[in-house]
């Protein structure tokens, strides 16, 4: 079998199941080395080469490296310089307009007119914390009607957590193929060159670009051994390669500035690897939602399937949060979210269908931002309706919500309160709700309006 033709082979192939497993792969057989990472002679002369995602000298349940055996290795490539782009993404440092307590919600953004793609097509709606710190995320919408072609993508500054909305995505990687569809999420190492085709006319969705420590399973403390998101439930590709000797642009995002550079050859070209440092994806399907059978409504931390910590014991650089389909069964409860402020900050968006605590105006591939001590929780439609309503079991159905949360405030960017796509009538949520009667108080004009 020639080189393309088990490269062919291998994109069919099964996914490998597992969260941060230490995963062995070849296209070729007899191309991965045994028993060493880096022998004199590597098979078929392919260039070993160690990618690491986490210091050297972390703790070892916490480290995360893999071994790239390429066709030619990754520094072989002409010096980057400036990439000249209009493009809203924007990094942390976020400083392009005063911090907002304001509670803020955008419709979906539409699909440009021109021929965007995936490097273009991102648009940075808030974030906090400074990449050149590896603390803090960026967020960031995608909307693109282009495949990437002989262009491919990294990102210098932090992993990147896709969440497509609308149109599925072919995202190749040096490690493997990964088709995610909306209601898929795709994880994306720091450093690891990928580019994104189009498996429709267009695609849109979300994007966390985490600069802090590794996405993680929660620890699942009382619940036990298993819930939330399991971890065979997590593919990543099998090794897949190209073999293609002609002009390829590079794109890099570093320390905020994007840069490019055309070398030779495609970046794919990485005939085995083994190591637990990989692309993967997950099926929000999957998720083994928890609630109450009792009641009242937990926190929605209940909810997490990724985290990013920080070195403060249980508190996120991001965890990411959904709203599944589910059951409501708790007695004697409001069971929408309550009213709240955290000191968390939340940003969600919504993949399809409704949200619980919204009767209108956050749509699929809308966005809504909640930061710290800022007061919210279901409108006052919601709040009618469920305040009324019979409690019998009840599954919320045909939606998926989710949120990246944050112990960091998020910053909006200048684009995210300009944009005619920011809803100015948000606040109008909270506002008609009739004021509590004590014994003692007559209603006033103001009440009975
Ligand atoms: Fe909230």
């Amino acid at each position: 079998m020639t080189l393309d033709a088990q490269a062919i082979a291998g994109e069919k192939a099964a996914m490998m199941l597992g969260f941060g497993n230490h995963f062995a792969t070849e296209a070729v057989d007899g191309a991965l080395p045994v028993g060493r990472n880096s022998p004199q002679h590597v098979p078929y002369g392919l260039y070993a080469e160690q990618l690491s995602g986490t210091a050297f000298t972390v703790p070892r349940a916490e480290s995360r490296r893999s071994w790239l055996y390429r066709l030619r290795p990754t520094a072989n490539h002409p010096a980057y310089r400036r990439y000249e782009t209009t493009s809203q993404l924007r990094t942390g440092p976020f400083a392009e307009v005063p911090p907002t307590p304001n509670r803020l919600r955008w419709d979906p953004l539409p699909v440009p007119a021109d021929p965007t793609d995936f490097i273009d097509g991102l648009v940075t709606y808030c974030g906090a914390g400074d990449p050149a710190a590896a603390t803090g995320l960026g967020i960031h919408l995608y909307a693109i009607n282009r495949s990437m072609g002989r262009r491919a993508f990294y990102n210098a500054d932090g992993e990147m957590l896709l969440v497509p909305q609308q149109g599925g995505l072919r995202i190749v990687t040096e490690m493997g193929i990964l088709p995610v569809s909306p209601g898929q999420i795709a994880v994306i190492p720091r450093g690891v060159r990928f580019r994104v085709e189009l498996l429709d006319s267009v695609a849109r969705g979300y994007v966390c670009e985490n600069y802090g420590a590794l996405f993680r399973l929660p620890d699942l403390g009382p619940i036990g051994s298993n819930g939330l998101a399991n971890p065979r439930d997590f593919e990543t590709p099998v090794a897949w390669f190209e073999d293609e000797d002609a002009p390829f642009e590079i794109v890099q995002k570093y320390c905020g500035g994007l840069w490019t550079t055309t070398q030779s050859h495609s970046p794919f070209d990485v005939v085995a690897w083994h190591g637990n440092l990989a692309p993967y994806r997950y099926d929000l399907d999957r998720f083994n939602t928890m609630n109450t059978v009792s009641f009242d409504h937990p926190d929605p931390s209940i909810f997490t399937v990724l985290t990013s910590p920080t070195d403060m014991s249980g508190t996120a650089n991001c965890d990411f949060v959904i709203f599944p389909p589910r059951w409501m069964v708790a007695e004697d409860t409001f069971r929408p979210p309550w009213f709240h402020r955290n000191v968390m900050s939340e940003f969600m968006g919504l993949i399809h269908g409704a949200y619980d605590a919204k009767q209108g105006g956050f749509t699929p591939g809308g966005a809504s931002l909640h930061n710290c001590m800022a007061g919210h929780g279901p409108d006052q439609a919601s709040y009618e309706g469920a305040v009324r309503a019979d409690l019998k079991p009840h599954r919320i159905e045909n939606m998926m919500a989710f949120m990246f949360e944050s112990r960091f405030i998020f910053h909006p960017t200048r684009f995210a309160v300009d944009t005619p796509l920011c809803q100015l009538d948000y606040d109008d949520c909270w506002t008609g709700f009739q004021k509590a009667q004590l014994p003692h108080m007559t209603e006033t004009e103001d009440d009975q309006a």
